[in-house]
């Protein structure tokens, strides 16, 4: 049995240049445990809060010292000599030490790095790869479910990148697109790097920007329009050579970005400002469904308009996967009320909105037991740290989310999953 002998935070520097916590995790037989948080740009106002030191002679006030010293003081204290494997004790004890509703007294930064850190020095100290340790954190946590079977994810990656990831030159997030195909993740890459490549050419050939990408690695071309950059994914499937059944095309809006909430209107900005409510916005995607083949809409509508949700997963929940993000913030009781208003059919899961992985074991649990999809995602704002990959295996989620094909930060997680996938075979 492996005891925490050492807890250490320091601060690093994310995707983006903006600092970012780091915790290592030693036990007393040495093992080492690592882990980084990542940080999101367009950010759900119930996430679990990312504690910065507001110290403008730092990073913009963007520092995270305070987290850090949460981890190395209060947390280290507290988690020192405690049984490694005890994550869900652990998580427990670091809530309470906490005491605050969203986790900002310590810093959900500082939490979930001392929770992700433990989990890696779990494995190391058991000599497992990761996700084998999380898929034995993960049986336990989904009692009385059946526990899950680790499988590799499907990658949902971005191609074109808008909104609060790309200067917002049009008004949707994320055009995305999915390989439906079960073959191995070596060729599911390929075929999305092949897609990416044509959605190069193309944007190139069209004097746009083709090289130019987001924060996420999707290009960020000054398009005319949120149908033209579909238009132009579309048309990259089909220069690949793909049919749309191969490879289907999906959205995150992260319409909390586009809301008003108090003339509860929408607002896309692009060119012409139009100004719509709920429905007319609903009435758009219909026209979107219609023309083009979509299998997935994350975050359709704002996180607190609720009931134009649950009115559009009525009508379109039986054909398209609509994902809450921003509307479920990967918290259990958020979920619980997306079920119960039948509000979306699929959720996003990030840690950090969380701020622990038992919270976040919890989620998915309560998500597979009301049939809801689950999909593992990254941030905006992310680093070498791999963590969501063995987290996707491990709890078999259906899709991965990691942002584009391109960037090192996002590759870092793409490349786990091929070394995962190896491990895997080798069972
Ligand atoms: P974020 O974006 O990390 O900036 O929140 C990712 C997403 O909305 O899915
Ligand atoms: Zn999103």
């Amino acid at each position: 049995m492996a005891r925490i002998a050492s807890v250490h935070a320091r601060e690093v520097l994310d995707s983006r240049g903006w600092p970012t916590v780091e915790v290592d995790v030693r036990c007393d037989d040495g093992a080492l445990g690592r882990a980084i948080v990542p940080s999101g740009a367009s950010t759900g106002a119930a996430e679990a809060h990312e504690l910065r030191d507001g110290d403008v002679s730092r990073y913009d006030g963007r520092g995270v010292l305070r987290a850090v010293a949460s981890v190395n003081g209060e947390i280290a204290a507290t988690i020192s000599g405690l049984n490694v494997v005890d994550q869900a004790a652990i998580d427990r004890r670091l809530i309470a030490l906490d005491g605050t509703p969203n986790k900002h007294r310590l810093g959900a930064n500082a939490i979930l790095g001392a929770s992700l850190a433990i989990a890696h020095a779990a494995a190391a100290a058991q000599r497992v790869p990761l996700w084998k340790h999380l898929n034995r954190l993960a049986a336990e946590a989904f009692v009385p479910l059946s526990p899950p079977t680790p499988r590799m994810p499907t990658p949902m990656t971005n191609m074109i990148s808008g909104g609060a990831h790309a200067g917002e030159n049009i008004d949707f997030q994320d055009i995305l697109i999915m390989p439906t195909g079960a073959g191995p993740m070596s060729e599911r890459l390929e075929s999305i790097a092949r897609v990416y490549r044509r959605l190069a050419d193309l944007l190139e050939t069209a004097d746009l920007e083709g090289r130019l990408v987001g924060d996420e690695g999707g290009f960020g071309p000054r398009l005319e329009s949120n149908e033209s950059a579909i238009e132009f994914v579309a048309s990259a499937i089909k220069e690949a050579g793909f049919t749309f059944d191969q490879m289907q095309i999906a959205l995150d809006v992260a319409a909390t970005q586009l809301y008003n909430c108090r003339n509860k209107n929408y607002r896309l900005m692009q060119f012409v400002k139009i100004v719509m409510p709920s429905e007319k916005l609903a009435e758009f995607y219909a026209r979107l469904i219609a023309r083009f083949p979509l299998a997935s809409v994350e975050d359709p509508f704002a996180e607190d308009d609720w009931a134009a949700w649950s009115e559009f997963t009525a009508k379109h929940g039986n054909k398209l996967q609509i994902v809450g993000d921003d509307l479920i913030v990967t918290n259990p009781g958020r979920l619980k009320r997306v079920i119960a208003e039948r509000a979306a059919n699929a959720v996003l899961i990030k840690l950090n909105q969380i701020g622990t992985l038992t919270e976040t074991l919890e989620t998915i649990r309560l998500a597979r037991q009301a049939g809801f999809r689950t999909i593992v995602s990254a941030r905006s704002g992310e680093t070498e740290d791999t963590t969501i990959a063995d987290l996707a295996v491990a709890t078999a989620a259906d899709q991965i989310k990691i942002g584009s094909i391109v960037r090192s930060e996002r590759l870092a997680k793409y490349n786990r999953l091929l070394r995962i996938e190896e491990e895997l075979s080798a069972c």
